[in-house]
Protein backbone atom coordinates (compact mmCIF):
# COMPACT_ATOMS: atom_id res chain seq x y z
CA UNK A 1 0.00 0.00 0.00
CA UNK A 2 1.50 3.51 -0.88
CA UNK A 3 1.19 6.46 1.29
CA UNK A 4 -0.24 8.04 -2.13
CA UNK A 5 -3.93 6.11 -1.18
CA UNK A 6 -3.96 8.41 1.84
CA UNK A 7 -6.20 11.79 0.70
CA UNK A 8 -5.85 14.46 3.05
CA UNK A 9 -9.06 16.52 2.41
CA UNK A 10 -9.46 20.27 3.63
CA UNK A 11 -12.74 21.16 5.18
CA UNK A 12 -14.42 23.46 7.52
CA UNK A 13 -16.27 23.08 10.92
CA UNK A 14 -20.09 22.68 11.44
CA UNK A 15 -21.23 24.22 14.11
CA UNK A 16 -23.98 21.69 14.95
CA UNK A 17 -22.32 18.25 16.16
CA UNK A 18 -22.52 18.28 19.42
CA UNK A 19 -24.08 14.77 20.76
CA UNK A 20 -28.25 14.73 22.18
CA UNK A 21 -28.83 11.79 24.63
CA UNK A 22 -27.68 8.91 22.48
CA UNK A 23 -25.22 10.11 19.55
CA UNK A 24 -25.35 12.34 16.56
CA UNK A 25 -28.64 12.36 15.27
CA UNK A 26 -29.81 14.92 12.60
CA UNK A 27 -32.35 14.65 8.95
CA UNK A 28 -30.62 12.41 6.23
CA UNK A 29 -30.13 15.86 4.69
CA UNK A 30 -28.03 16.80 7.04
CA UNK A 31 -25.33 14.06 6.86
CA UNK A 32 -25.59 14.28 3.64
CA UNK A 33 -24.52 17.52 3.00
CA UNK A 34 -20.45 17.22 1.82
CA UNK A 35 -18.10 16.13 4.45
CA UNK A 36 -20.55 16.11 7.44
CA UNK A 37 -20.25 12.73 8.77
CA UNK A 38 -16.29 12.90 7.58
CA UNK A 39 -15.77 15.72 10.14
CA UNK A 40 -17.59 14.15 13.14
CA UNK A 41 -15.89 10.46 11.74
CA UNK A 42 -12.30 12.04 11.82
CA UNK A 43 -13.36 14.08 15.29
CA UNK A 44 -13.55 10.52 16.52
CA UNK A 45 -10.19 9.27 15.33
CA UNK A 46 -8.32 12.37 16.34
CA UNK A 47 -9.45 12.34 20.03
CA UNK A 48 -9.53 8.32 20.60
CA UNK A 49 -5.99 7.61 19.84
CA UNK A 50 -6.46 4.03 20.98
CA UNK A 51 -8.33 3.21 17.27
CA UNK A 52 -4.66 3.87 15.55
CA UNK A 53 -3.62 0.07 15.38
CA UNK A 54 -6.89 -0.96 16.90
CA UNK A 55 -10.05 -2.80 16.73
CA UNK A 56 -13.48 -1.21 15.74
CA UNK A 57 -17.10 -3.24 15.33
CA UNK A 58 -19.31 -1.21 12.98
CA UNK A 59 -22.52 -1.53 11.82
CA UNK A 60 -25.88 -0.09 11.53
CA UNK A 61 -30.03 -0.41 11.68
CA UNK A 62 -30.22 -0.86 7.53
CA UNK A 63 -31.84 2.87 7.42
CA UNK A 64 -31.50 4.27 4.42
CA UNK A 65 -27.93 6.01 3.96
CA UNK A 66 -26.43 2.98 6.40
CA UNK A 67 -24.52 1.72 3.40
CA UNK A 68 -23.02 4.66 2.06
CA UNK A 69 -21.76 5.81 5.35
CA UNK A 70 -20.46 2.48 5.88
CA UNK A 71 -17.93 2.65 2.41
CA UNK A 72 -16.83 6.10 4.19
CA UNK A 73 -15.92 5.09 7.55
CA UNK A 74 -14.19 2.15 6.25
CA UNK A 75 -11.85 4.39 3.99
CA UNK A 76 -11.08 6.77 7.01
CA UNK A 77 -10.78 4.04 9.05
CA UNK A 78 -7.74 2.61 6.95
CA UNK A 79 -6.57 6.38 6.60
CA UNK A 80 -6.44 6.94 10.12
CA UNK A 81 -4.23 3.39 10.64
CA UNK A 82 -7.09 1.54 12.28
CA UNK A 83 -5.51 -2.37 12.06
CA UNK A 84 -8.66 -3.93 11.57
CA UNK A 85 -12.62 -3.51 11.39
CA UNK A 86 -15.42 -5.98 11.90
CA UNK A 87 -18.71 -4.99 10.41
CA UNK A 88 -21.76 -6.67 9.77
CA UNK A 89 -22.84 -8.13 6.64
CA UNK A 90 -25.28 -5.82 4.40
CA UNK A 91 -24.01 -3.05 7.47
CA UNK A 92 -26.61 -4.46 9.52
CA UNK A 93 -25.59 -4.59 13.69
CA UNK A 94 -27.88 -4.15 16.49
CA UNK A 95 -26.85 -1.61 19.12
CA UNK A 96 -26.58 -4.80 21.70
CA UNK A 97 -25.42 -7.24 19.08
CA UNK A 98 -22.24 -4.36 18.42
CA UNK A 99 -21.91 -3.79 22.19
CA UNK A 100 -21.09 -7.88 22.59
CA UNK A 101 -18.69 -7.75 19.76
CA UNK A 102 -16.85 -5.07 21.37
CA UNK A 103 -16.83 -6.92 24.56
CA UNK A 104 -15.81 -10.54 23.10
CA UNK A 105 -13.12 -8.92 20.43
CA UNK A 106 -11.77 -6.45 23.40
CA UNK A 107 -11.75 -3.43 20.44
CA UNK A 108 -10.89 -0.50 21.01
CA UNK A 109 -14.32 0.57 20.54
CA UNK A 110 -17.34 0.45 17.87
CA UNK A 111 -19.46 2.64 15.88
CA UNK A 112 -23.36 2.07 15.15
CA UNK A 113 -24.88 4.10 12.39
CA UNK A 114 -28.63 4.64 13.72
CA UNK A 115 -31.45 7.28 15.13
CA UNK A 116 -32.97 4.27 16.98
CA UNK A 117 -36.53 4.75 16.89
CA UNK A 118 -36.81 7.74 14.89
CA UNK A 119 -38.39 7.03 10.79
CA UNK A 120 -35.79 6.67 7.97
CA UNK A 121 -35.85 6.78 4.76
CA UNK A 122 -34.39 10.01 2.61
CA UNK A 123 -36.85 12.02 4.29
CA UNK A 124 -36.23 10.51 7.86
CA UNK A 125 -33.31 10.66 10.17
CA UNK A 126 -30.29 9.34 10.44
CA UNK A 127 -27.33 9.15 13.46
CA UNK A 128 -24.12 7.62 14.44
CA UNK A 129 -23.24 6.64 18.28
CA UNK A 130 -19.48 5.99 19.14
CA UNK A 131 -19.27 3.14 21.89
CA UNK A 132 -15.99 2.55 24.22
CA UNK A 133 -14.06 -0.13 25.18
CA UNK A 134 -16.48 -1.38 27.77
CA UNK A 135 -19.05 -1.68 24.66
CA UNK A 136 -21.50 1.15 26.42
CA UNK A 137 -22.18 4.28 24.76
CA UNK A 138 -19.66 7.34 24.72
CA UNK A 139 -20.07 9.07 28.00
CA UNK A 140 -20.38 12.62 28.14
CA UNK A 141 -16.57 13.41 28.36
CA UNK A 142 -16.14 11.94 25.56
CA UNK A 143 -19.01 13.18 23.26
CA UNK A 144 -18.11 16.96 24.62
CA UNK A 145 -14.16 15.69 23.22
CA UNK A 146 -15.66 14.90 19.36
CA UNK A 147 -17.55 18.38 19.89
CA UNK A 148 -14.89 20.31 20.86
CA UNK A 149 -12.94 18.49 17.69
CA UNK A 150 -15.75 19.31 15.12
CA UNK A 151 -15.21 23.05 16.12
CA UNK A 152 -11.81 23.47 14.83
CA UNK A 153 -11.57 20.31 12.31
CA UNK A 154 -10.03 21.44 9.02
CA UNK A 155 -8.82 18.35 7.31
CA UNK A 156 -10.30 14.77 7.35
CA UNK A 157 -7.79 11.63 6.46
CA UNK A 158 -9.62 9.11 3.82
CA UNK A 159 -8.31 6.19 2.01
CA UNK A 160 -8.90 6.22 -1.61
CA UNK A 161 -9.26 2.27 -2.42
CA UNK A 162 -12.41 0.09 -3.28
CA UNK A 163 -14.61 -0.49 -0.11
CA UNK A 164 -14.91 -4.59 -0.37
CA UNK A 165 -18.64 -5.55 -0.95
CA UNK A 166 -20.86 -5.54 2.47
CA UNK A 167 -22.85 -8.45 0.99
CA UNK A 168 -21.21 -11.08 1.28
CA UNK A 169 -19.37 -11.81 4.44
CA UNK A 170 -15.35 -12.57 4.22
CA UNK A 171 -11.85 -11.27 5.06
CA UNK A 172 -10.88 -8.07 3.01
CA UNK A 173 -7.82 -6.04 2.71
CA UNK A 174 -8.74 -2.31 2.59
CA UNK A 175 -4.57 -0.58 2.25
CA UNK A 176 -3.22 -2.11 5.45
CA UNK A 177 -6.38 -2.45 6.79
CA UNK A 178 -8.49 -6.08 7.37
CA UNK A 179 -12.33 -5.70 7.18
CA UNK A 180 -13.93 -9.04 8.06
CA UNK A 181 -17.67 -8.75 7.46
CA UNK A 182 -19.47 -11.55 9.79
CA UNK A 183 -22.85 -12.78 9.99
CA UNK A 184 -24.25 -10.18 12.25
CA UNK A 185 -26.64 -12.44 14.33
CA UNK A 186 -24.41 -15.70 15.40
CA UNK A 187 -22.33 -14.31 18.28
CA UNK A 188 -25.45 -12.51 19.80
CA UNK A 189 -27.88 -15.61 19.41
CA UNK A 190 -24.72 -18.07 21.47
CA UNK A 191 -25.29 -14.96 24.18
CA UNK A 192 -28.83 -15.41 24.33
CA UNK A 193 -28.59 -19.30 24.63
CA UNK A 194 -25.79 -18.83 27.72
CA UNK A 195 -28.12 -16.42 29.61
CA UNK A 196 -31.81 -18.33 28.67
CA UNK A 197 -33.46 -21.83 28.89
CA UNK A 198 -34.03 -22.72 25.10
CA UNK A 199 -35.27 -25.82 26.17
CA UNK A 200 -37.88 -24.61 28.44
CA UNK A 201 -39.09 -21.71 25.86
CA UNK A 202 -39.09 -24.15 23.12
CA UNK A 203 -41.07 -26.35 24.71
CA UNK A 204 -43.87 -23.68 25.98
CA UNK A 205 -43.89 -22.81 22.06
CA UNK A 206 -44.97 -26.55 20.72
CA UNK A 207 -47.31 -26.37 23.94
CA UNK A 208 -49.72 -24.50 21.86
CA UNK A 209 -48.71 -21.12 23.43
CA UNK A 210 -49.33 -18.34 20.77
CA UNK A 211 -46.57 -15.46 20.38
CA UNK A 212 -45.86 -12.66 18.01
CA UNK A 213 -42.71 -10.70 17.67
CA UNK A 214 -42.91 -7.23 15.21
CA UNK A 215 -39.73 -6.46 14.09
CA UNK A 216 -40.92 -3.32 12.80
CA UNK A 217 -38.85 -3.56 8.97
CA UNK A 218 -35.85 -2.80 11.25
CA UNK A 219 -32.78 -4.71 12.40
CA UNK A 220 -34.33 -7.29 14.99
CA UNK A 221 -35.80 -8.86 12.03
CA UNK A 222 -32.92 -11.51 11.15
CA UNK A 223 -32.02 -12.02 14.64
CA UNK A 224 -35.78 -12.87 15.16
CA UNK A 225 -35.73 -15.47 13.02
CA UNK A 226 -32.78 -16.90 14.06
CA UNK A 227 -33.75 -17.31 17.54
CA UNK A 228 -37.27 -17.60 17.48
CA UNK A 229 -37.52 -19.90 14.13
CA UNK A 230 -33.85 -21.41 13.92
CA UNK A 231 -33.49 -22.30 17.66
CA UNK A 232 -36.86 -21.59 19.15
CA UNK A 233 -39.05 -23.69 16.83
CA UNK A 234 -41.95 -20.62 16.34
CA UNK A 235 -43.70 -20.72 12.67
CA UNK A 236 -42.17 -17.82 10.36
CA UNK A 237 -45.02 -16.09 9.93
CA UNK A 238 -44.98 -15.79 14.01
CA UNK A 239 -42.02 -13.07 12.90
CA UNK A 240 -43.88 -9.51 11.79
CA UNK A 241 -41.95 -7.24 9.16
CA UNK A 242 -38.70 -8.87 9.83
CA UNK A 243 -37.12 -7.87 6.34
CA UNK A 244 -35.03 -4.77 7.64
CA UNK A 245 -36.13 -2.13 5.07
CA UNK A 246 -34.06 1.61 4.86
CA UNK A 247 -37.37 3.37 5.46
CA UNK A 248 -38.77 0.57 7.82
CA UNK A 249 -41.76 0.42 5.38
CA UNK A 250 -42.82 3.87 5.74
CA UNK A 251 -43.44 3.27 9.65
CA UNK A 252 -41.87 4.97 12.57
CA UNK A 253 -39.68 1.38 14.31
CA UNK A 254 -40.84 2.62 17.80
CA UNK A 255 -42.50 0.20 19.72
CA UNK A 256 -45.34 1.77 22.00
CA UNK A 257 -48.69 1.56 22.39
CA UNK A 258 -49.24 4.21 19.26
CA UNK A 259 -46.50 3.12 16.71
CA UNK A 260 -47.36 -1.00 17.38
CA UNK A 261 -50.74 -0.47 17.32
CA UNK A 262 -51.31 -3.44 14.91
CA UNK A 263 -49.05 -5.81 17.14
CA UNK A 264 -51.67 -4.66 20.01
CA UNK A 265 -54.27 -5.37 18.50
CA UNK A 266 -53.39 -9.12 18.20
CA UNK A 267 -53.41 -9.36 21.71
CA UNK A 268 -57.23 -8.10 22.12
CA UNK A 269 -60.26 -10.17 22.23
CA UNK A 270 -60.80 -13.77 23.16
CA UNK A 271 -58.38 -15.10 20.87
CA UNK A 272 -55.90 -12.57 21.49
CA UNK A 273 -52.78 -14.17 21.50
CA UNK A 274 -50.64 -15.31 24.77
CA UNK A 275 -47.35 -13.23 24.29
CA UNK A 276 -46.19 -10.49 22.10
CA UNK A 277 -43.46 -8.14 21.65
CA UNK A 278 -41.52 -5.67 19.57
CA UNK A 279 -38.18 -3.87 19.11
CA UNK A 280 -37.07 -0.43 17.78
CA UNK A 281 -34.63 0.39 14.52
CA UNK A 282 -31.65 -0.44 16.15
CA UNK A 283 -32.75 -3.22 18.63
CA UNK A 284 -32.32 -1.79 21.87
CA UNK A 285 -35.95 -1.12 22.63
CA UNK A 286 -38.77 -3.51 23.63
CA UNK A 287 -42.59 -3.69 23.80
CA UNK A 288 -43.99 -6.64 26.24
CA UNK A 289 -47.56 -7.68 25.93
CA UNK A 290 -49.88 -10.12 26.92
CA UNK A 291 -52.99 -11.32 26.12
CA UNK A 292 -55.16 -8.32 26.97
CA UNK A 293 -52.14 -6.77 28.89
CA UNK A 294 -49.46 -3.89 28.44
CA UNK A 295 -46.55 -4.54 30.87
CA UNK A 296 -45.49 -0.85 30.99
CA UNK A 297 -40.88 -0.75 31.08
CA UNK A 298 -41.22 0.43 34.37
CA UNK A 299 -42.87 -3.16 35.72
CA UNK A 300 -41.18 -4.70 33.24
CA UNK A 301 -37.36 -4.03 35.33
CA UNK A 302 -39.20 -4.57 38.21
CA UNK A 303 -40.64 -8.36 37.19
CA UNK A 304 -37.19 -9.23 35.76
CA UNK A 305 -35.38 -8.18 38.83
CA UNK A 306 -38.00 -10.06 40.80
CA UNK A 307 -37.50 -13.30 38.53
CA UNK A 308 -33.84 -13.72 38.06
CA UNK A 309 -33.36 -16.62 40.12
CA UNK A 310 -35.29 -18.33 37.67
CA UNK A 311 -33.01 -17.42 34.79
CA UNK A 312 -29.90 -19.40 34.44
CA UNK A 313 -28.03 -16.72 33.44
CA UNK A 314 -28.59 -14.88 36.89
CA UNK A 315 -29.15 -17.98 38.73
CA UNK A 316 -25.83 -17.04 41.21
CA UNK A 317 -27.33 -14.12 42.33
CA UNK A 318 -27.52 -10.35 41.41
CA UNK A 319 -25.91 -7.24 42.47
CA UNK A 320 -27.94 -4.10 42.59
CA UNK A 321 -30.74 -2.27 40.04
CA UNK A 322 -30.94 1.07 38.36
CA UNK A 323 -33.42 2.59 36.75
CA UNK A 324 -33.11 6.46 34.89
CA UNK A 325 -34.80 9.18 37.16
CA UNK A 326 -38.56 9.22 35.18
CA UNK A 327 -38.74 5.45 35.19
CA UNK A 328 -41.26 4.51 37.99
CA UNK A 329 -39.66 2.83 41.71
CA UNK A 330 -41.21 0.16 41.04
CA UNK A 331 -37.94 -1.79 40.48
CA UNK A 332 -36.64 -0.21 43.97
CA UNK A 333 -39.27 -2.23 45.80
CA UNK A 334 -37.94 -4.96 44.55
CA UNK A 335 -34.50 -4.54 45.35
CA UNK A 336 -35.49 -3.72 48.85
CA UNK A 337 -37.26 -6.73 49.33
CA UNK A 338 -33.72 -8.29 47.73
CA UNK A 339 -31.74 -6.30 49.88
CA UNK A 340 -29.71 -5.11 47.29
CA UNK A 341 -28.57 -1.43 46.39
CA UNK A 342 -30.85 0.60 43.90
CA UNK A 343 -29.84 3.40 41.83
CA UNK A 344 -31.33 6.45 40.21
CA UNK A 345 -29.92 8.09 37.40
CA UNK A 346 -30.34 10.95 34.57
CA UNK A 347 -31.99 9.52 31.32
CA UNK A 348 -29.64 7.91 28.96
CA UNK A 349 -28.33 4.65 29.30
CA UNK A 350 -24.47 5.87 29.25
CA UNK A 351 -25.43 6.55 32.99
CA UNK A 352 -25.56 2.82 33.72
CA UNK A 353 -22.15 2.10 32.28
CA UNK A 354 -20.00 2.90 35.43
CA UNK A 355 -22.81 0.91 37.66
CA UNK A 356 -22.27 -1.77 35.17
CA UNK A 357 -18.40 -2.03 34.96
CA UNK A 358 -18.17 -2.36 38.90
CA UNK A 359 -21.01 -4.95 39.50
CA UNK A 360 -22.91 -2.07 41.60
CA UNK A 361 -25.97 -3.85 39.52
CA UNK A 362 -27.31 -6.43 36.91
CA UNK A 363 -30.26 -4.86 35.80
CA UNK A 364 -30.89 -1.35 34.94
CA UNK A 365 -34.06 0.13 32.92
CA UNK A 366 -35.55 3.23 31.61
CA UNK A 367 -39.29 3.95 31.10
CA UNK A 368 -38.42 4.44 27.50
CA UNK A 369 -38.90 0.94 26.69
CA UNK A 370 -34.90 0.29 27.62
CA UNK A 371 -34.14 -2.97 29.67
CA UNK A 372 -30.97 -4.55 29.78
CA UNK A 373 -28.33 -6.52 32.73
CA UNK A 374 -24.92 -6.74 32.43
CA UNK A 375 -24.67 -8.92 29.73
CA UNK A 376 -23.65 -6.15 27.38
CA UNK A 377 -23.81 -2.11 28.03
CA UNK A 378 -26.73 -0.92 25.76
CA UNK A 379 -30.06 -1.78 26.24
CA UNK A 380 -30.88 -5.07 24.34
CA UNK A 381 -34.80 -5.27 23.69
CA UNK A 382 -34.53 -9.13 22.34
CA UNK A 383 -32.83 -9.78 25.52
CA UNK A 384 -35.86 -8.54 27.22
CA UNK A 385 -38.15 -10.36 24.85
CA UNK A 386 -36.61 -13.62 25.68
CA UNK A 387 -36.00 -12.64 29.48
CA UNK A 388 -39.89 -12.84 29.82
CA UNK A 389 -40.28 -16.12 27.73
CA UNK A 390 -38.56 -17.68 29.89
CA UNK A 391 -40.24 -16.38 33.03
CA UNK A 392 -43.21 -17.37 31.31
CA UNK A 393 -42.07 -20.72 30.28
CA UNK A 394 -40.53 -21.65 33.79
CA UNK A 395 -43.84 -20.07 35.44
CA UNK A 396 -46.90 -20.95 32.76
CA UNK A 397 -48.46 -18.42 34.05
CA UNK A 398 -50.26 -15.47 32.19
CA UNK A 399 -48.70 -12.10 31.27
CA UNK A 400 -50.97 -10.40 33.55
CA UNK A 401 -51.32 -12.91 36.26
CA UNK A 402 -47.70 -12.42 36.55
CA UNK A 403 -48.11 -8.72 36.92
CA UNK A 404 -50.92 -9.54 39.15
CA UNK A 405 -49.18 -11.52 40.97
CA UNK A 406 -46.22 -8.58 41.14
CA UNK A 407 -48.14 -5.68 42.23
CA UNK A 408 -50.06 -7.83 44.96
CA UNK A 409 -46.52 -8.01 46.66
CA UNK A 410 -45.19 -5.02 45.78
CA UNK A 411 -47.96 -2.49 45.53
CA UNK A 412 -48.30 -0.97 41.80
CA UNK A 413 -46.92 1.82 40.73
CA UNK A 414 -49.43 3.31 38.18
CA UNK A 415 -47.31 5.16 35.55
CA UNK A 416 -48.05 6.95 32.11
CA UNK A 417 -45.56 9.20 29.76
CA UNK A 418 -46.95 12.45 27.92
CA UNK A 419 -44.91 13.35 25.29
CA UNK A 420 -45.62 16.94 23.48
CA UNK A 421 -43.76 17.07 20.04
CA UNK A 422 -42.51 19.22 17.78
CA UNK A 423 -43.29 23.01 20.17
CA UNK A 424 -41.48 25.73 19.81
CA UNK A 425 -38.02 24.94 21.40
CA UNK A 426 -38.09 28.84 22.91
CA UNK A 427 -41.63 27.96 24.84
CA UNK A 428 -40.31 24.34 25.79
CA UNK A 429 -37.44 26.37 27.49
CA UNK A 430 -38.89 29.02 29.18
CA UNK A 431 -41.61 26.55 30.41
CA UNK A 432 -38.56 24.43 32.44
CA UNK A 433 -37.35 27.46 33.07
CA UNK A 434 -40.28 29.09 34.68
CA UNK A 435 -40.90 25.71 36.95
CA UNK A 436 -37.48 25.78 38.29
CA UNK A 437 -37.60 29.33 39.15
CA UNK A 438 -40.36 28.21 41.14
CA UNK A 439 -39.51 25.11 42.89
CA UNK A 440 -38.79 27.00 46.62
CA UNK A 441 -42.35 27.76 46.76
CA UNK A 442 -44.05 24.62 46.06
CA UNK A 443 -43.50 22.72 49.16
CA UNK A 444 -46.59 22.38 50.94
CA UNK A 445 -49.11 23.58 48.02
CA UNK A 446 -52.11 21.53 48.16
CA UNK A 447 -53.83 20.58 44.97
CA UNK A 448 -57.23 18.58 46.07
CA UNK A 449 -55.99 15.34 47.88
CA UNK A 450 -52.37 15.73 46.45
CA UNK A 451 -49.48 17.98 48.88
CA UNK A 452 -46.50 18.86 47.71
CA UNK A 453 -43.48 17.28 49.71
CA UNK A 454 -40.61 18.01 47.66
CA UNK A 455 -39.40 19.57 44.59
CA UNK A 456 -36.21 19.80 42.68
CA UNK A 457 -33.65 20.05 39.40
CA UNK A 458 -32.17 16.64 39.22
CA UNK A 459 -28.97 16.38 39.36
CA UNK A 460 -26.68 13.42 39.31
CA UNK A 461 -23.41 12.27 40.80
CA UNK A 462 -21.50 9.58 39.43
CA UNK A 463 -20.66 7.11 42.71
CA UNK A 464 -17.61 5.58 40.66
CA UNK A 465 -16.12 8.98 39.02
CA UNK A 466 -17.94 11.45 41.02
CA UNK A 467 -18.92 13.30 37.65
CA UNK A 468 -22.15 15.35 37.85
CA UNK A 469 -24.88 15.50 35.32
CA UNK A 470 -27.27 18.66 36.55
CA UNK A 471 -30.19 19.82 35.29
CA UNK A 472 -31.28 16.29 34.64
CA UNK A 473 -35.02 17.06 34.87
CA UNK A 474 -37.70 19.37 37.47
CA UNK A 475 -39.14 16.39 39.84
CA UNK A 476 -41.74 17.04 41.62
CA UNK A 477 -43.14 14.51 44.74
CA UNK A 478 -46.35 14.49 46.92
CA UNK A 479 -47.67 13.44 50.27
CA UNK A 480 -48.28 10.29 49.42
CA UNK A 481 -45.23 9.31 47.27
CA UNK A 482 -46.84 10.28 43.52
CA UNK A 483 -44.55 11.94 40.90
CA UNK A 484 -44.42 14.30 38.55
CA UNK A 485 -41.27 14.78 36.42
CA UNK A 486 -41.00 17.18 33.45
CA UNK A 487 -37.88 17.19 31.23
CA UNK A 488 -37.17 18.18 27.62
CA UNK A 489 -35.84 15.02 25.14
CA UNK A 490 -32.69 15.26 23.67
CA UNK A 491 -32.89 13.45 20.97
CA UNK A 492 -35.45 14.99 18.61
CA UNK A 493 -34.35 16.14 15.81
CA UNK A 494 -37.67 19.45 15.03
CA UNK A 495 -38.34 21.63 17.92
CA UNK A 496 -38.53 20.57 21.00
CA UNK A 497 -40.91 17.51 22.92
CA UNK A 498 -41.60 18.23 26.27
CA UNK A 499 -42.45 14.82 28.36
CA UNK A 500 -44.42 14.39 31.27
CA UNK A 501 -43.63 11.22 33.38
CA UNK A 502 -46.61 10.98 35.96
CA UNK A 503 -46.60 8.19 38.90
CA UNK A 504 -48.81 7.19 41.75
CA UNK A 505 -48.24 4.24 44.08
CA UNK A 506 -51.13 1.67 45.19
CA UNK A 507 -50.66 -0.66 47.88
CA UNK A 508 -53.96 -2.34 47.62
CA UNK A 509 -54.70 -4.93 45.79
CA UNK A 510 -58.29 -4.49 45.52
CA UNK A 511 -57.29 -0.86 43.02
CA UNK A 512 -54.80 -2.28 40.99
CA UNK A 513 -56.92 -3.16 37.98
CA UNK A 514 -57.99 -0.11 37.31
CA UNK A 515 -57.20 1.65 34.07
CA UNK A 516 -54.65 3.77 33.90
CA UNK A 517 -54.56 7.22 32.57
CA UNK A 518 -58.15 7.34 34.47
CA UNK A 519 -56.22 6.50 37.80
CA UNK A 520 -53.38 9.50 36.64
CA UNK A 521 -56.21 12.28 35.63
CA UNK A 522 -56.02 14.28 38.50
CA UNK A 523 -52.45 14.17 38.54
CA UNK A 524 -52.07 15.00 34.78
CA UNK A 525 -54.61 18.28 35.61
CA UNK A 526 -52.03 19.44 38.50
CA UNK A 527 -49.11 18.75 35.94
CA UNK A 528 -50.99 21.35 33.50
CA UNK A 529 -51.32 23.79 35.79
CA UNK A 530 -48.01 23.51 37.48
CA UNK A 531 -46.36 24.46 34.16
CA UNK A 532 -49.61 25.88 32.40
CA UNK A 533 -48.51 23.45 29.47
CA UNK A 534 -51.58 24.02 27.47
CA UNK A 535 -51.48 27.88 27.98
CA UNK A 536 -48.11 28.08 26.91
CA UNK A 537 -47.88 25.59 24.44
CA UNK A 538 -51.48 25.81 22.54
CA UNK A 539 -52.29 22.60 22.69
CA UNK A 540 -55.08 20.23 24.29
CA UNK A 541 -53.86 17.11 24.52
CA UNK A 542 -50.22 15.46 24.29
CA UNK A 543 -49.50 13.70 21.08
CA UNK A 544 -48.45 10.36 22.22
CA UNK A 545 -49.41 8.81 25.67
CA UNK A 546 -47.25 5.78 26.92
C1 LIG B 1 -35.10 9.08 24.76
C2 LIG B 1 -35.57 8.38 26.01
C3 LIG B 1 -34.38 7.93 26.83
C4 LIG B 1 -33.47 7.05 25.97
C5 LIG B 1 -33.11 7.77 24.67
C6 LIG B 1 -32.34 6.87 23.72
O1 LIG B 1 -34.35 10.21 25.10
O2 LIG B 1 -36.41 9.21 26.78
O3 LIG B 1 -34.81 7.25 27.96
O4 LIG B 1 -32.30 6.73 26.66
O5 LIG B 1 -34.29 8.21 24.01
O6 LIG B 1 -33.07 5.73 23.36
P1 LIG B 1 -34.97 11.70 25.16
O7 LIG B 1 -35.58 11.97 23.81
O8 LIG B 1 -36.04 11.67 26.22
O9 LIG B 1 -33.82 12.59 25.51
ZN1 LIG C 1 -32.95 2.35 19.86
Amino acid sequence: MSEANIQLVPTTPFDDQRAGTSGLRKPVRVFQQPHYLENFVQAIFNTRPELKDGLLILGGDGRFHNDVAIGIILRMAAASGVARVIVGQHGFLSTPAVSHLIRKHHAQGGIILSASHNPGGPNGDFGIKFNTANGGPAPEAVTEAFFNETRKIRAFLIHAGDVPEIGRTGEFMLGDMRVDIVDPVSDYADLMQHLFDFDAMRKLLASGFQIRFDAMHAITGPYARHIFTDLLGAPAEWIMNSTPLPDFGGGHPDPNLKHAASLVALTQGENGVDFAAASDGDGDRNMILGKRCFVTPSDSLAVIAAHAAMIPGYRNGIHGVARSMPTSQAADRVAERLGIAHYETPTGWKFFGNLLDHQRITFCGEESFGTGSDHVREKDGLWAVLFWLNILAGSRQSVSDILAAHWREYGRNYYTRHDYEGIDSGIATQLVETLRGQLDGLRGQRFGDHTIAWADDFSYTDPIDASVSAHQGIRIGFEDGSRIVYRLSGTGTQGATLRVYLESFEPDPARQQLDTQHVMQALVDIADRLADIRSRTGRDAPDIIT
